[in-house]
């Protein structure tokens, strides 16, 4: 197994250290490569790392409160202009915040996949917050930082998830 596979985990505490502009180029150049339904490459990217707007972000939801603390986030976005089939997109924007969360742990940063879409509510409110036209969804937020904390890897295999040839 890929060692920022095995070593990935959602940290949510920070500490105040800025993340430097190359790694932040690192992590936006991964996202680009991910794959994409007909290549569509559907995404855009906030990089937020003002304090007033990350602190909008971080009132999203309950379950967004670390973004406050972060020294910045990337709000990852749909461009309608680039959904070529209906609902790949949302596979295409999974793969490119996956991609953005292993180049985190490849540079030796925290970070956490804090969920957008569907929800209405959510939605809404980063959008208000980025000031997004109606052609741009978003999609996830991934909070990034240096954190004190460790990643612990926890074993997730599960022999019983795997079948073979047919469900039994
Ligand atoms: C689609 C999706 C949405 C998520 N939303 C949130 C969220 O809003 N806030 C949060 O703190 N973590 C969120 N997470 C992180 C999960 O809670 C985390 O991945 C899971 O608990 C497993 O822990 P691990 O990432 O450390 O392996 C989300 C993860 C995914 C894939």
């Amino acid at each position: 197994m890929l060692e920022v596979i095995k070593n990935r985990r959602s940290i949510r505490t920070y500490i105040e250290k800025e993340v430097e502009e190359d790694k932040v180029m690192e992590i936006l150049k991964s996202a680009m490569q991910a794959p994409s339904s007909k290549n569509s490459s559907p995404w855009e990217f906030v990089v937020v790392d003002d304090k007033e707007i990350l602190s909008k972000l971080s009132n999203t939801h309950h379950k967004s409160k670390q973004i406050k603390d972060a020294n910045l986030c990337i709000v990852v976005i749909g461009n309608k202009e680039r959904f070529f089939k209906p609902g790949k997109w949302i596979h295409d924007l999974g793969a490119c915040t996956q991609n953005i969360l292993l180049e985190c742990t490849n540079q030796g940063l925290a970070s956490c996949w804090i969920g957008v879409h569907p929800k209405r509510k959510v939605m809404d409110r980063v959008r208000a917050a980025l000031n997004l036209p109606e052609i741009l969804i978003p999609y996830s937020i991934v909070s990034i930082g240096y954190s004190e904390e460790k990643n612990e890897f926890i074993d997730k295999f599960d022999e019983n998830k795997i079948h073979r040839n047919r469900f039994e």
